[in-house]
């Protein structure tokens, strides 16, 4: 299967070179930016590459919304198949690039739009077939993992913690997509897609980690908790779909507790499997590359879909879950939330809530935040 590949980045340049070692790929024509061709192998024309029939499938690992949709909207319209690592394209346009490759016969997969290497859409879409998904989940941002696993286990504080993962590479310049939690609630949506056959589009909630301190983790360790960040998805029994991101507070013994530095843990729960965790790298150059590849072998050996060409967006409604929440506000601020037990820490106030619906704490905590006060809040996982 002879494969064009669109940007030549951090996970381009390795997809080049693993289809290149690998039996049965042959790599055609890269796409760069205009002005960047400088060796025969690379092109600036997707035109070209969509007009070469000797070209059976496109990679894209260039990112973003668009040219990445036009692009790969092309490439399907001349008969290639698709595959992409970019979340951001697929929680954006998946639907409309399902349909036209179901359409034309051809394939579009993504697994490395989610966790990495850790083949999480690729089993999931493979269980969804056999069993009902209960449930889904996980720590799917690396990036905030080996932030909490800093400050849990080296006493960092949040700034100190994210320069080291920015020195490392493992966060951008700009980290807000990470520690805001949308990187990973990118992740959850498509899984949703696959399990569901419904792309959450809107009524999110999303928390992410900024604000966490290193007194807030002194705290957690004298309880005994770990801090992580996670996503939820899943399907009511009347159909509704919840999708959020929020920290949550795990005893030391949870499977997430002992995901350590920038690993990520995906987690699906079948009805009869019960529950799958899959570890492992979540980005980098080649554990990326590596899912890319799979997807291209997975289009060889005749497998076609991930999301579905029926998939339609929804919104989410993450009042079907409730949890209850450790919060460390003002003690000014006490009785905004119903607290179930609370303790002074000098002008603050750290308690547990009673159980709350998901959306009636982050509403509660918006707010809160809109009229001034500094508020953390984390779920308890029971
Ligand atoms: N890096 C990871 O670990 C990782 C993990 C999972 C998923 N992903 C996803 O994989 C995708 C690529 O990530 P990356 O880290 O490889 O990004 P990157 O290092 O910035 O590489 C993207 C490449 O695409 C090129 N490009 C962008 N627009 C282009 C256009 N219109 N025409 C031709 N080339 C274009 C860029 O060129 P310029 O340099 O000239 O802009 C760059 O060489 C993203 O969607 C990302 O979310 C990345």
């Amino acid at each position: 299967m002879k494969v064009s590949v669109l940007g030549y980045g951090t996970v381009g340049v390795g997809v080049c070179e693993m289809i290149e070692a690998a039996e049965g790929l042959e790599l055609g024509k890269v796409l760069v930016r205009p002005g960047k061709a400088d060796k025969p192998f690379k092109v600036c024309s997707i035109e070209e590459i969509c007009a070469d029939e000797s070209v059976d499938a496109v990679v894209e690992v260039m990112g973003g919304v668009e040219p990445a949709y036009s692009y790969l909207s092309a490439a399907l319209r001349a008969g290639k198949h698709a595959v992409t690592s970019n979340k951001a394209l697929v929680a954006a346009r998946g639907p409309e690039l399902a349909k036209l490759a179901a359409e034309k016969g051809v394939g579009f997969l993504f697994s490395a739009a989610c966790g990495g290497a850790v083949p999480f859409l690729h089993n999931l879409a493979l269980a969804a077939e056999s069993d009902r998904i209960l449930a889904l989940g996980g720590i799917l941002n690396g990036t905030t993992n080996f932030m909490l696993d800093s400050m849990q286990r080296s006493g960092m504080d949040y700034g100190d913690a994210l320069r080291q993962a920015q020195a490392l590479g493992y966060a951008e310049a700009d980290p807000t997509a990470d520690v805001s939690g949308l990187d990973a609630l990118r992740k959850i949506m498509l899984a949703c897609a696959v399990a569901y056959d419904k792309l959450p589009c809107e009524g999110f909630s999303l928390e992410g980690i900024e604000s966490v301190t290193a007194a807030d983790v002194k705290h957690f360790q004298a309880k005994g908790l770990v801090l992580r960040l996670l996503v939820r998805g899943g399907e009511s029994g009347d159909g509704r779909i919840y999708a959020f991101v929020q920290p949550y507070l795990l005893a030391a013994s949870s499977p997430e507790a002992s995901v350590l530095q920038n690993f990520n843990m995906a987690k699906y729960r079948g009805e009869n499997a019960g529950d799958i965790l899959l570890i492992g790298q979540g980005a980098g150059r080649y554990p990326t590359a590596s899912a890319v590849v799979r997807d291209l072998s997975d289009i060889a050996h005749g497998r076609r879909t991930m999301m579905k060409a029926s998939c339609e967006r929804v919104a989410a409604d993450n009042s079907v879950c409730s949890c209850r929440y450790y919060v460390r506000l003002p003690a000014a601020c006490a009785d905004a939330l119903p607290l179930a037990e609370k303790e002074l820490d000098g002008a603050l106030l750290r308690g547990v809530t009673e159980p709350l619906a998901v959306t009636d704490m982050h509403a509660r905590v918006k707010a809160l935040r809109e009229s001034g006060a500094a508020v953390f809040f984390a779920a308890m996982e029971d």
